[in-house]
């Protein structure tokens, strides 16, 4: 069989191990495992290079992608979808592995339903496709930004600081939760659930006055400034959107920390961890997630069940059909319940 493997969407580590998994095990069975450029670009463009043993030889704990990405949507291209059909045809593609977020899952979706033979295997640090309990990258992502809070923690004693530290999550507040509860956050603001700016800073105040001299705050970048009026606001980097029109988030921190500081009278200052949160080396848990579920989309290409995303549920590896990974996941309140028990 011929296998076109493509990564789509933004990076995360675990990318690579997962191109080593599908090509191995490919290659294991006589197949022929052909990379695909820049994600569904290099089907629309037929840019395509063979993968083999030296290929993905090293490649395990390399963060990115050897193969590319781009957020190319043969939906919203001209003649997107006829290219990407008649390249998958007439280049002789049996099946296709999409390496992606809930975007990427979505296209492959579309393009199952159209007759194309692909499989789904989730990836983004954001940890917010559903279908599946976590998806490669996150548990790297999770621990960058609970090493920042371990780091945070030492100079914010020091100093008798607030620190406010900024991390990913557009729609949904994972990595925020995750890191906050391990590094043990004194407070978490998340999309999923506002948090006021009184709220926040009356919670600072008491902690203070019980003999704290320091706090750690952590906000998702998507999270919004909102207040006890009903005012709430999304912070945005700039007035730009990316390419599929939604808005460049970012600020949220500065602007946390400053009203923190304006109402508290706490010196605080702000981090934000951006794009390191998605490079460099996956965690070893995030090489074994990926490496399992490259195994796994060869098995569901072997079984024929296209239209399937590689998913992992109660430990377990299993799939999903596409048409049930709909919308974002978000936060199990539970785990806000479990921070909020450490919070004061
Ligand atoms: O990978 C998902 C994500 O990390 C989001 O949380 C974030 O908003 C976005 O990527 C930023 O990606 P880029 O800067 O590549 O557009």
């Amino acid at each position: 069989m011929k296998i076109g493997i493509l990564t789509a969407g933004g990076d995360c580590p675990g990318l690579n191990a997962v191109i080593r998994a599908v090509t191995r095990s490919a290659l294991a069975a006589g197949d022929e495992p052909i990379g695909l450029w820049r994600g569904y670009a290099g089907l629309a463009e037929r840019d395509y290079r063979p993968l083999d043993m030296r290929t993905v030889s090293g490649i395990l704990h390399l963060g990115g992608t050897i193969l590319s990405t781009s957020s190319f949507d043969p939906f919203r291209e001209p003649d997107g979808v006829a290219r990407v059909m008649s390249a998958a045809e007439e280049d002789g593609f049996d099946a296709i592995v999409a390496i992606g977020g809930e975007h990427t899952m979505d296209i492959t979706r579309r393009l199952s339903e159209l007759g194309m033979p692909v499989v789904g295997v989730p990836k983004t640090i954001d940890n917010d496709v559903p279908g599946t309990d976590f998806t490669f990258g996150f548990d790297t992502a999770v621990q960058i930004a609970c090493d920042a809070i371990d780091r945070l923690h030492t100079t914010a004693h020091s100093h008798d600081r607030v620190m406010v530290v900024e991390v990913m999550g557009r729609n949904a507040g994972w990595i925020a939760v995750f890191s906050g509860i391990a590094g043990g956050a004194d407070q978490i603001l998340i999309p999923e659930a506002d948090t006021t700016v009184e709220e926040v800073c009356g919670a600072i105040d008491k902690r203070h006055q019980r003999g704290k001299s320091f706090s750690i705050v952590v906000v998702a970048e998507g999270a919004a400034l909102a207040f006890e009026s009903g005012e709430r606001r999304q912070v945005l980097t700039n007035t730009e959107t990316d390419e599929y029109g939604y808005p460049r988030l970012g600020g949220i921190g500065p602007a946390l920390a400053r009203e923190i500081e304006d109402r508290t009278g706490f010196e605080s200052r702000v981090t934000t961890l951006g794009h390191v949160q998605r490079g460099g080396t996956p965690t070893a848990t995030d090489r074994i997630l990926a490496s399992r579920y490259g195994i796994k989309a060869v098995d569901l290409i072997r079984e024929g069940k296209f239209g399937h995303m590689a998913a992992i549920r109660g430990g377990e590896i299993t799939s999903v059909p596409l048409s049930e990974v709909v919308g974002l996941k978000t936060v199990d309140p539970d785990y806000l319940r479990i921070a909020r028990t450490f919070y004061g």
